[in-house]
């Protein structure tokens, strides 16, 4: 793109303040501006004119989940399924590790943070020997895809491999980059990271199929004849990954998809809760929840919404191919964002600052016919890492490794 083209683009969506320090760039450093401006998809930035309208949702109704008792009484059979189905090659396994840990403040990627106290213990390292699990008890080996992003792509990739994939067979483990897009001040307008460069940001979880897509890996998963994709996210350590009863019961309920829920442990829990929203599978995000839904009962005399999805679902390969083709919700969310101060000098910002526009994983379900709220029991599978200390903590979940009989 030329300096005349980017100018008309800047224009058209009141973006021209990005070339404030253009004079001063080498040439290399201008083309490499130019480049990311092309690139950039600025329609979105018009999104935070109607940030409200985005946040409509419509009428919510509870969705059943298919609880603990139940799954016991027919684990056996789920878990037959669900075995045959990876023995056939059928079930593959994402893992989105592509955001920012912003929460948890660390300078490396969250899969790269040390759990253990005596000893080295590292997330990724959790996970992966909790799908090590499934890989000896259906003796075969299962595909992980890992999603990383511009921001967090080499020390990944890097460690992992320095690792040796911590027992895992490397030609099962593929990585591909998710999309970036530009972050903006609350005026919607684009922040500089450099004098040279857009401050950019991952696009949320939601764009991974598209990204996995983009990067080539759908000949992995129709070469290995992969049906069912399990996405997770990188902060649960005690998550289990493709789980042969959750498939095998997703199998058996002829779900379009299914997801793994958690009973809150609180009706204000900062989790969203899975429920139907006119009349389709969907998830209201905790800061959504009204008063009235939060206190609802259903016909049991039960809360109807109490229950909590944990970002572990199980998607099927064509509804993902059918959903790449169309366009995802925007939701725009508040962050830090790394920028330029009115001197030009680079800041990292304590607080929020602005807004980074993001896909989510969740609103995939919403597109969905069908969905399986598959119940399992909190202490044994979510101990999330957001934060440092209190709750969703690496204090919380090395007290929930413990209690399940990890070594730290
Ligand atoms: P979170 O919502 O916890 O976001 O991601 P985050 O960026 O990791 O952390 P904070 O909010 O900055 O503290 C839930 C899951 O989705 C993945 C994360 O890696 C995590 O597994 N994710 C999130 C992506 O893969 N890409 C994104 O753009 C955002």
């Amino acid at each position: 793109m030329t300096l005349e083209q980017a100018k008309e683009k800047l224009a058209q969506y009141g973006q021209e303040h990005v070339l404030k320090y253009y004079e001063e760039l080498s040439q290399e450093e201008r083309q490499t501006l130019l480049d990311q401006i092309e690139a950039t998809d600025m329609s979105i930035l018009e999104a935070c004119r109607h940030r409200d309208d985005l946040a409509r949702k419509g009428v919510i109704t509870p969705l059943a989940a298919m609880q603990l008792k139940e799954i016991e009484e027919n684990r056996e059979s789920f878990t037959e399924t669900g075995l045959a189905a990876i023995r056939a090659g059928r079930v593959g396994a994402v893992l989105l590790a592509g955001g920012m840990g912003t929460r948890l403040g660390s300078d490396d990627p969250k899969g790269m943070y040390n759990v253990g106290i005596t000893r080295e213990l590292y997330i990724f390292e959790c996970l992966i020997r909790n799908l090590m699990d499934v890989v000896r008890q259906a003796d075969t080996w299962i595909h992980l895809s890992v999603m990383t992003s511009d921001k967090n792509h080499e020390a990944p990739t890097r460690f992992l491999k320095e690792k040796e994939y911590f027992g895992y067979r490397p030609e099962y483990v593929h990585f591909f980059r998710q999309e970036m897009a530009a972050a903006t001040d609350y005026e919607g307008k684009i922040y500089l990271e450099e004098k040279g460069k857009l401050s950019t940001s991952p696009n949320g979880n939601g764009g991974w199929f598209v990204s996995m897509k983009n990067s080539g890996l759908l000949t992995v998963v129709h070469d290995a004849g992969i049906e069912w994709l399990n996405v997770f996210a990188v902060d649960n350590v005690l998550q289990r990954i493709a789980d042969p009863c959750f498939v095998g019961a997703t199998i058996q309920k002829d779900c379009a998809v299914g997801a793994k829920v958690v009973r809150k442990n609180a009706p204000d829990e900062k989790v969203g809760v899975i429920c139907l929203e006119d009349g389709r599978p969907s998830i209201v995000e905790y800061y959504e929840l009204t008063d009235e839904l939060m206190n609802a009962k259903d016909a049991n005399g039960d809360p109807a919404y109490y229950f909590g999805v944990i970002l572990n679902y199980l998607f099927r390969v064509p509804d993902l191919e059918k959903m790449a083709a169309g366009n995802m919700p925007l939701h725009i969310v508040e962050k830090k964002i790394p920028c330029l101060d009115g001197q030009g000098n680079p800041v990292k910002p304590q607080e929020p600052n602005g807004y980074k526009f993001e896909n989510l994983v969740l609103d995939m379900i919403h597109q969905l016919d069908s969905c399986l709220p598959f119940e399992v029991e909190r202490d044994r599978e979510f101990a999330p890492i957001k934060n440092k200390t209190g709750i969703d903590s690496v204090e919380s979940a090395r007290a929930l490794l413990r209690k399940n009989g990890v070594e730290l």
